[in-house]
């Protein structure tokens, strides 16, 4: 008989229609890897290693993983290692995010088909943790997420440098013709030099600072840096705690909870976090049936201070926000906006963890509730007959002089128009205008990829303009700035407004009413609807996980997930 409550190798047998003879096979087999009798029988605490050749990020993994191991040993179980997809940010083409549902699908389907009791995510690079938590959401299997910790920063003469703001920085300076050739050269191998997520608060800190805040990682996991020796401490700690779940399972259900989503959106807002992490934790709690919307995160913005000065929004890096007190200083001065009965996987609840006396906090990095940075959240939603389902402003990180205007449309129909146009000299352009880019969306060719920084032309850039309004469906790093309105739902490949934007059209944009429309009457837009023809390719046209993607993907009011990996009672808002 099939043991439901059975533990380590005598889980999830394979079917031979004999389960005695099941669990003997397993038995044998798993004894040539050279264990034990008595380690055959201990429950089993599996790793999902996302260690990659392509994922610099990750680089460290075989020491954190020992570590796991150690840890899940001392907590009296078995850990068994096994690989999944990795994602490496730079080294994924047309774009990470195309794959992070896939990766997801691989960690949810390992989890769940492997004797495991338990599971560490050990991921870290920005897709692999929002992939391993929808994973893990989904298979409901008790999990802990381990992440590998920032990078530390490196020097450029006397400048302190970090990946990837100051990738940005300095190609920005390049491109004005302030940096030479040869200086761009010499930065390019000092901007990320240890292994580690990168230095700033972009979508993998913010991700692992969300991870933290959901109770899904240790308290006080999320910043320590990748090459700490707390970091190989966390480790071993995840491993014990998640060998400790086997006697008092608590699944990721009963950690990601309405409650729990609500207590990340604030410190994504107070810590002037990603915008992608919007994506991302939409698509995490759509896993369990929660919805995240974008009017709330308007009214928790409005009433959520911005805390921490990090990179790209401030001028610190993440080693600095974990000396300065990490997510515990964070928290505890949160605390009276935040629900405090959400519980973690070591089984505290957030209040039992806030209980605990405030160990140093450099006030410097990480502000008082009371003098905070910014009075409200970084990020703001944006609505309006361009965006009717919504758009991303990172207010924190954009220049606040172009935040109530109008402009003229300067449209660009694709990433290749751009890339083709944006340095003409001829370029119709001024530093009034707003930049507009289409097609760049997550059903388009390039699957929403982080290009919604649009290059400030080289005309306005040689000018010292270093903002400029620039509105698109894409993504935009973490590491990223300046005014830039970005998701905009519905997307132009899927007949959304944007869609029907043509140069020379006004659009209003003002961040004090959120709103943002595009000036031009209905009969016009009736018409130019009327007119416009998808430019996507059939899914006939398409093979293998492409046309998967292309059927199945959400927009990101969804979180970009597929329709068919969320709950089936779910009510589709398929596009
Ligand atoms: Fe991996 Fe930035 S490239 S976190």
């Amino acid at each position: 008989m099939a043991d439901e409550s059975a533990h380590g190798f005598a889980r999830g047998l394979t079917n031979y229609g004999d389960f005695d003879f099941s669990l003997y096979l397993r038995k044998s087999f798993a004894a040539s890897m050279g264990y034990s009798r008595e380690l055959l029988e201990k429950p089993i605490i599996g790793i999902a290693n996302s260690f990659s050749g392509f994922n610099n990020c990750h680089r460290h993994f075989p020491e954190l993983l020992d570590a796991v191991k150690r840890g899940v040993l001392l907590g009296g179980g078995l850990p068994v290692e096994f690989p999944t997809i990795s994602l490496g940010e730079i080294f994924l083409a047309p774009t990470s995010l195309k794959f992070r549902n896939l990766m997801s699908m691989d960690t949810e389907e390992m989890i769940r088909a492997q004797p495991m009791d338990a599971v560490v995510l050990l991921g870290g690079c920005d897709k692999t943790v929002p992939a391993q938590l929808m994973g893990a959401a989904s298979a409901d299997v008790p999990a802990v997420q381990l992440v590998a910790g920032p990078m530390m920063t490196s020097r450029h003469n006397a400048e302190r440098l970090g990946a990837c703001t100051d990738c940005r920085r300095f190609w920005g300076q390049y491109r004005a013709g302030k940096v030479s050739d040869t200086e761009i050269s010499q930065i390019e191998g000092k901007l990320a030099t240890t292994a580690g997520t990168c230095a700033v608060m972009g979508t993998a800190s913010t991700m692992a600072c969300i991870a933290e805040a959901l109770g899904m990682s240790l308290p006080g996991t999320a910043a320590i840096p990748a090459v700490h020796a707390d970091r190989l401490r966390a480790g071993e700690a995840s491993g014990f705690a998640a060998a400790q779940m086997i006697q008092h399972p608590i699944r990721p259900s009963q950690i990601i909870t309405k409650n729990s989503v609500e207590n990340a959106l604030r410190v994504l807002l107070a810590l002037g976090g990603s915008t992608n992490a919007i994506i991302h934790l939409t698509a995490i709690a759509g896993r369990l049936n929660i919805r995240v919307s974008l009017q709330r995160l308007n009214q928790l913005s409005d009433t959520t201070p911005v805390l921490v000065n990090l990179k790209p929004v401030g001028s610190n890096y993440m080693e600095d926000f974990f000396y300065a007190g990490g997510m515990g200083a964070v928290l505890r001065e949160l605390k009276p906006l935040l629900h405090l009965d959400t519980m973690s996987v070591t089984g505290e609840t957030l209040g039992d963890r806030l209980e605990i006396d405030p160990s140093y906090v450099d006030h410097r990095i990480i502000a008082k509730a009371d003098e905070p940075f910014e009075p409200q959240g970084g990020l703001v939603a944006l609505f309006g007959n361009l965006a009717p389902k919504g758009a991303i402003l990172k207010r924190s990180a954009a220049d606040n002089r172009l935040f109530e205007r109008e402009g003229r449309a300067v449209v660009f129909e694709s990433l290749a128009d751009l890339a083709n146009r944006v340095d003409d000299p001829d370029l119709d352009i001024t530093e009034d205008d707003f930049m507009v880019l289409k097609n760049a969306g997550p059903k388009s060719a390039s699957g929403m990829p982080e290009a919604g920084y649009l290059p400030i032309p080289k005309k306005l850039s040689a000018k010292g303009v270093k903002d400029i309004v620039r509105i698109s469906d894409a993504r935009m790093s973490g590491t990223a700035f300046g005014t830039i309105v970005l998701h905009v739902t519905p997307e132009a490949e899927a007949g959304g407004t944007l869609a029907l934007v043509q140069n020379g059209d006004r659009i209003r944009l003002s961040v004090a009413n959120k709103c943002i429309d595009l000036l031009v009457d209905d009969d016009e837009l009736d018409r130019r609807r009327s007119a416009w023809v998808p430019g996507v390719m059939p899914l006939n046209a398409r093979r293998g996980y492409d046309r998967l993607y292309a059927a199945e993907v959400l927009q990101a009011d969804d979180g970009c997930d597929f329709a068919f990996l969320r709950p089936v009672d779910t009510e589709s808002t398929h596009p």
